[in-house]
């Protein structure tokens, strides 16, 4: 990374875009070099590195081979959830056991431009398997392990996967998590049909295979040749990574190859100050955002080590285990959800484990994901002593919007803000005409078009439903879907979503879907789920429910079967664990429901009677609920005027 200061670089990426990038580009090798470096002839769809020709696996792998650096660890295993499992493989390790595995995909069919699901827990074979895919010029989409049946199979027919590849089970803490009875249940589901599973059988639960669809991981391994990577357009998707949106229907975020390498690449120094050789470590999970840009291709691309850590901040075994990975594998960089260290914080509040650990190759925190409260980040700093980074991004974009960008200048931080935006980024808080609010203004957070190199070129199959949801409201502009506003210091500051999606313990879900699953219980005559805050997760959903008339069921029984429901459809990640049975929804006398007014008396935040509600004595029953449960609080309420 050559030095200079933020304001010049990140001014030049905006001024001299194509210059810029053009020269970020030159860290990354490429098999045919690109025409142009951002294709605005179908804007407002850009793509970046049109005509470009590469490999993500071979800079991901084989180029630090083929440059003499085969011995250097490229990835770590450190999994307390299996006694303490620790594997360490080298590049050439890495390069070999992902060229067969792509083998195995190859002989079962799968090439260029065909769709593998990976369902997988926090095992290298995870990102062997990414890799594997990437090699082929396939399409990977991993699916987070959290996710119950119905949700595989939704995703497996959105992307109509040639092959998916798989475990015998998961490791929560202390439980095993059966994944192929999950894997079966969605492909009964589905109406497409995968022609192949590759299923890893870890010895803490051995699986049933379906003769003629499964075979074992070890068993495709052993008869595969090691193939070549493919090089495939800098525009070819690389994978799809499904998130959320307001309905039931999945996002499919589709990630390209040229720009996807270019900007991890640029960013593993520009922002997390890394050096080829030292070890990053982002404790997420390869199935979000993070796991993908962070865990696999970003540390990859760079030339680090990156770690995978299949456990938990806390109870594998105790608030301690951050710093027995940091020290024990000399981490200089952790990557993780401010949840996380809530988590931590709860359980050692003075942060005494810390001072069992030499902690010193640690250099820096970043936390994102969810919005980081000042507390959280203070605490991190006294009890670690390192610069902690609040950095914002989405799964859309790839990689963080805004950040402190340790690689070239540190800013001072601002508790509740992710500092400045990043090279590539415009961000601005617009207004409801549509243009930038004056400086320290709450407005909607949006992006000038054209978003840079390793964001979101489309949706999976849905590019009107990609327009729609982006760029259709602020022509020129991407929306987050999140508001804030930029201070006079151009810090960043993001407040809330303006959608249904919800943050809970960093995980992005959507209550739409919830209210969805909550309306098929055949006594559910309406309902409202909404975000309330926690400690711990950050947010939490809640739900609020009218009955049929003539239902025969306890309130409590209905509650507990919806609870049920939405962890067999959408999975454990949900966390939804309570509901509320109302007399009637509060609304407006248009028919809006008050999901906003709901949040706020459950979160004891003062609450004012809407004058357009049609019927005020409600919210106070619902207020009254609340307080019983123990959400509220009796006096948030305030008189209008
Ligand atoms: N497979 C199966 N089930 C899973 C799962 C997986 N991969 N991941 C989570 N779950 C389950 C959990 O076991 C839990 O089930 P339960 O309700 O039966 O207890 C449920 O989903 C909710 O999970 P989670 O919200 O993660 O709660 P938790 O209590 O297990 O852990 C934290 C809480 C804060 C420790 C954890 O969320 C965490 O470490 N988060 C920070 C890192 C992170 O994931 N960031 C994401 C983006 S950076
Ligand atoms: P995901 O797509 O799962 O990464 O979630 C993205 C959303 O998480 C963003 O749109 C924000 O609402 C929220 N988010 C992520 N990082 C931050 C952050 N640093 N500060 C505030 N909100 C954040």
């Amino acid at each position: 990374m050559a030095g200079g200061s933020y304001e010049a670089l990140h001014a030049r990426s905006l001024s001299e875009r194509d210059g810029f990038w053009a020269e970020r580009a030159t860290a990354i090798d490429w098999t045919r070099r690109w025409d142009k470096v951002c294709d605005d002839t179908r804007a407002p769809f850009y793509r970046w590195f049109s005509g470009g020709e590469l490999n993500t696996c071979f800079n991901a792998v084989d180029r630090h081979v083929e440059a003499g650096h085969g011995d250097r660890i490229a990835l770590i295993y450190d999994s307390p959830v299996t006694g303490g499992t620790i594997r360490r493989l080298s590049y050439r390790d890495l390069r070999d056991a992902v060229a067969r595995f792509a083998g195995a995909l190859a002989a079962r069919g799968v090439g260029r431009g065909d769709r593998v699901i990976v369902y997988m827990p926090m095992v290298p074979e995870a990102a062997i398997a990414m890799l594997a895919c990437a090699r082929l010029g396939a399409v990977h989409s991993v699916v987070f392990g959290g996710f119950a049946a119905h949700e595989l199979a939704v995703r497996i027919d959105d992307c109509t996967p040639k092959a998916i590849v798989s475990a015998s089970c998961g490791i929560e803490t202390n439980r095993i998590v059966a994944y192929k009875p999950l894997l079966d249940a969605a492909i009964d589901q589905a109406r497409h049909k995968p022609a192949a599973c590759i299923v890893l059988q870890r010895p803490e639960h051995i699986c049933d295979l379906v003769p003629g669809r499964d075979v074992g991981w070890d068993e495709a391994v052993a008869t595969a040749a090691e193939v070549a990577c493919v090089p495939v357009a800098a525009t070819d998707p690389l994978y799809i990574l499904y998130t959320s949106g307001t309905t039931g229907q999945p996002k499919g975020v589709v990630r390209d190859n040229g720009g996807h390498a270019v900007a991890l690449k640029s960013s593993m120094s520009v922002l997390y100050d890394m050096k080829p050789g030292e070890v990053f470590w982002a404790a997420s999970d390869v199935g979000w955002v993070v796991g993908h840009s962070y865990i696999v291709y970003g540390p990859l691309l760079h030339g680090c080590t990156t770690l995978l850590y299949e456990g938990k901040p806390v109870g594998t075994p105790d608030a301690g285990a951050f710093w027995r990975v940091i020290a024990q594998h000399k981490v200089k960089a952790l990557f993780t959800a401010p949840t996380a260290f809530r988590a931590i914080k709860r359980e050692d509040p003075e942060g005494k484990l810390v001072g069992a650990y030499d902690m010193r190759s640690f250099k820096a925190l970043f936390l994102a994901g969810e919005r980081c409260d000042p507390d959280t980040l203070r605490w991190a700093e006294r009890i670690l002593g390192v610069p902690v980074v609040d950095h914002w991004w989405q799964t859309e974009t790839g990689h963080a919007i805004a950040g402190n960008p340790l690689g070239i200048e540190s800013f001072p931080v601002k508790p509740g803000s992710a500092t400045k935006p990043m090279p590539g980024w415009d961000v601005q808080a617009l207004g409801a005409d549509g243009h930038p609010v004056p400086a320290g203004q709450i407005g909607a957070i949006c992006c000038r078009l054209p978003l840079p190199p390793g964001s979101f070129p489309t949706l999976w199959n849905a590019e009107a439903r990609f327009f729609k949801a982006y760029l259709e409201e602020y022509p020129g502009w991407y929306k987050t879907g999140d508001a804030g506003m930029v201070d006079a210091d151009g810090y960043v500051h993001i407040m809330t979503r303006v959608d249904d999606v919800i943050n809970v313990a960093g995980h992005r879900l959507s209550t739409g879907q919830m209210e969805e699953v909550l309306s098929s219980h055949p006594a559910v005559a309406e309902c409202a789920v909404v975000g309330v805050a926690d400690a711990l997760k950050g947010q939490v959903p809640l739900g609020f429910m009218v009955l049929k008339t003539g239902v025969v069921a306890s309130d409590a029984e209905v509650v507990a079967e919806v609870v049920r429901m939405v962890r067999d459809t959408i999975g454990p990640v949900a966390f939804f664990k309570q509901a509320l049975v109302v007399k009637r929804l509060p609304k407006t006398r248009s028919g809006k429901i008050l999901r906003g007014t709901m949040q706020k008396i459950a979160d004891c935040e003062p609450w004012k009677l809407p004058a357009t509600i049609d019927d005020p004595a409600i919210l106070d029953e619902i207020a009254h609920a609340l307080v019983t449960m123990g959400y509220a609080k009796t006096s948030s309420r305030i008189e209008a005027g």
